[in-house]
């Protein structure tokens, strides 16, 4: 049975595309048959992310148009076997794919492969509209935690609610142990409790993520923190329950909280 995710953020810049190529390719190296779809039309980032910019010829809006077959837009990975990728548009907009034909294109991939990624782009316009209708099992909802990135998620699920949809799954992203420990950034808990959403998913800030971009590869293929809590996230989707770290949460040494960071506040503009 075909699995399809809708990856989206209320606020941009969350790490929604970063999430969806590495948990896209965690389950390919599985052994399961994964394609995303970039739906960020004009704006799209998968095929950096994975290594494909240079081998672009068809995109969503061409096959959607019908000027090219899927087996002509879709592209498989050079590095990891099993995963594909039908790229967007670069110098397109959302208003120019039709809803129905995504939604279409969606049905057509889901035959074709175990599990449909979906990277939405950021907000709730047009875009994503397009997406909410076109035949996800789930939304996953990337939040990094703060109040800006999580009250914009909460118009997602209200967009949803008006739809009628189930409610998403959370992933929170981006997570900072020590600012946690300190009381000063919201544990992953805590923003599921605040969203009241399960929580799927909580990765910390890892540098390995950004080095790994900078070579236009993928994170998991490091040794990191984000590439275990990538790794659990994708158990999870495939059935299995591995624990939360719960980053942050864990009781700390006396030593530890000794020396652990803290910030001061510098002096007023005025006063200068
Ligand atoms: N866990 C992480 N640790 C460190 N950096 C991260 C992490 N997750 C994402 N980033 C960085 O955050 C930036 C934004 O990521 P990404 O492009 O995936 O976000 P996005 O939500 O898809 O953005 P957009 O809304 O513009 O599509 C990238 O530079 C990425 O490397
Ligand atoms: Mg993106």
């Amino acid at each position: 049975m075909s699995h399809c995710y809708a990856v989206a953020s209320g606020k941009g810049g969350v790490g929604k595309s970063t999430v969806t190529a590495n948990l896209a390719a965690a389950l390919a190296q599985a052994g399961n048959r994964v394609v995303i779809v970039d739906a960020d039309i004009g704006l799209r980032s998968q095929d950096a992310l994975l290594g494909m910019e240079n081998r672009i010829v068809y995109d969503l809006i061409d096959l959607a148009n019908g000027d090219c077959s899927a087996d002509q837009a879709v592209l498989e990975s050079e590095a990891i076997s099993s995963l594909y990728l039908l790229p967007a548009a670069q110098f397109a907009r959302a208003k120019n794919l039709d809803p129905k034909k995504l939604t279409k294109i969606i049905s057509t991939l889901r035959s074709a492969y175990d599990y449909v990624f979906i990277d939405c782009p950021a907000g709730i316009e047009r875009g994503l509209r397009n997406v909410l209708n076109a035949g996800a099992d789930e939304v996953l909802l990337v939040v990094t935690p703060d109040d800006i990135s999580v009250r914009s998620a909460e118009r997602v699920v209200q967009v949803m609610e008006a739809k009628k949809l189930s409610r998403p799954c959370l992933i929170v992203n981006r997570l900072d142990v020590d600012l946690i420990r300190s009381h000063e950034m919201m544990s992953a808990r805590t923003v599921a409790e605040v969203m009241d959403l399960s929580l799927l998913g909580e990765i910390p800030e890892d540098t390995v993520v950004s080095r790994a971009m900078l070579r236009h590869s993928l994170f998991i293929a490091y040794d990191c923190e984000a590439r275990n809590a990538v790794l659990r996230i994708a158990s999870r989707l495939r059935g299995g329950s591995p624990a939360f770290p719960m980053y942050g949460c864990k009781k700390q040494s006396f030593l530890q909280r000794i020396f652990s960071r803290s910030v001061k506040e510098v002096i007023p503009l005025d006063d200068h």
